[in-house]
């Protein structure tokens, strides 16, 4: 018999729930004994009166961990007390599957070690890019091979946001309601949209693909609250998509990223990514370019991530942490910018910018001429999301093979 505990039971957890139990007779067929679901801890259990089996429901910790339990999937969020809960229980020798992102960019370190020590496991497949199997792909499939970068849209709730305000919605707030409907925000939303949730899952990521885990110091982080539907009307005029992106590499002395707002050349994958899907490229010397994509956030495709990984700890020998061979990035692409300011800032923003701007490939005014979108190359690699001049904002241009391309802005709108 396979004891099974829950920690938490919101959209993740119960998704988990319905999976196993859903599914009883074929999951236990593949792991060829008995399942029960034995506890289930929450906060409140007076919210959780109108489930079914509510007998199984707890809000007392020591009613909880009173019980036996084989493993244990872990959805509560936040650091504490998930990571009390989890150290105590690997300490127990009984293994984890998360999908705490927080607490496993924060302490995946010791977490691991612990694991490793007491001879179990800590899952976390569901931790980053909701469905996309990820992470096991990067412990087992690509165990040799070296990732030099890693890109992509790592947030399902800003992706969903930016596909309605790329459809013409101007009402930031109604959509991000909508995504908390749905169940793809966090509990607190400042971290889908100030980018913590991405920077989570990108240090999750460079764990795996660069061996060691990265410092939040290491990486820029620029919100995205700001977007309006004039930034959208600026990537139009120059064939581009405006995604937020998260992106890492060594640059043979350190790991370093950046989590902004970019523009996408809309050939590349990660420009039809639409809605909550996610999409994760990894760039390898050996491997070339690999893509993976799919839904990013909700109830089953993340309950989908968290019982395959259970599956799949259960089914691989050992548990040691992935050691990648380490990369140093080849060469740095990005060079190309789009610049987007107020029209009454233009001399200001280019006399100021003049020393580090290379050449100006194509400008144009929109948005009843109050703005002007600036597409430029710069002379050194500055950082992705440089804000230190205010009254310009600075965009990444992200193309498919790297190279600055030429477009036509729309000729009959006034140049510089
Ligand atoms: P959620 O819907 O807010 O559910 C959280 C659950 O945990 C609730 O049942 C809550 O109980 C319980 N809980 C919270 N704090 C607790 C505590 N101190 N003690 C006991 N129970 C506690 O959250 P979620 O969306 O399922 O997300 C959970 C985790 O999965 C987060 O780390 C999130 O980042 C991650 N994740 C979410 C998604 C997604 O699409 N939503 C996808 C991938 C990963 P009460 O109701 O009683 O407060
Ligand atoms: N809030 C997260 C997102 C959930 O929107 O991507 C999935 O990790």
């Amino acid at each position: 018999m396979l004891k099974i505990g829950l920690l938490g039971f919101g959209t993740v957890n119960s998704g988990v729930y319905e999976g196993i139990t859903d599914t009883l007779p074929y999951l236990e067929s593949i792991l060829g004994t008995r399942i029960t679901v034995e506890k289930i801890l929450i906060r409140d259990k007076k919210r959780y009166l109108g489930e079914k089996n509510s007998e199984l429901f707890t809000d007392s910790p020591d009613d909880f961990f009173s019980y036996e339990f084989d493993v244990v999937f872990e959805a509560m969020g936040g650091e504490q007390p998930a990571l009390d809960y989890i150290t105590f229980l690997l300490s127990k020798k009984v293994p984890i599957v998360t999908a705490n992102k927080e607490l496993v960019a924060k302490h995946g370190s010791n977490l691991e070690n612990l694991a490793y020590k007491n001879e179990t496991f800590i899952g976390y497949e569901a931790t980053v890019a909701g469905g996309i199997p990820i992470i096991n792909t990067l412990k087992s499939q690509l165990q040799w091979t070296s990732v030099e970068k890693i890109s992509g849209i790592l947030n399902g709730t800003t992706n969903y946001i930016i596909t309605r305000l790329q459809a013409g919605s101007d009402d930031f707030e109604t959509v991000l309601k909508e995504a908390q409907q749905l169940g793809f925000a966090e509990a607190d939303p400042t971290s889908d949209i100030e980018g913590f949730d991405a920077l989570y899952k990108l240090q999750i990521l460079c764990r795996l693909c660069f061996g060691s885990w990265p410092k939040p110091e290491q990486f820029q982080r620029s919100g995205m609250s700001h977007l309006k539907s004039c930034h959208f009307k600026a990537g139009e005029y120059f064939n581009l998509k405006l995604k937020y992106i998260a992106e890492a590499y060594y640059d043979g002395t350190d790991i370093k990223g950046s989590i902004s707002p970019c523009f996408v050349d809309a050939k590349s994958p990660l420009a039809s990514i639409e809605n909550e899907n996610n999409g994760v490229y990894l760039q390898g010397d050996w491997l070339g370019n690999f893509f993976a994509s799919g839904p990013g956030a909700g109830k089953r495709p993340t309950a989908t991530s968290m019982i395959e990984d259970f599956l799949h700890q259960l089914q691989k020998s050992g548990n040691q942490p992935r050691v990648p061979k380490l990369k140093k990035i080849s060469k740095l692409e990005c060079k190309e910018f789009l610049l987007v300011f107020d029209t009454n800032n233009e001399t200001e923003v280019y006399h100021t910018l003049k020393e580090i701007i290379h050449s100006v490939e194509e400008v144009v005014q929109f948005d009843n001429n109050q703005k002007v979108a600036m597409l430029v190359t710069i002379n050194e690699l500055i950082p992705l999301n440089n804000t230190a001049n205010e009254k310009v904002e600075f965009y990444p241009v992200l193309r498919v093979n790297g190279k600055v391309q030429k477009t036509k802005a729309n000729k009959q709108l006034k140049a510089l």
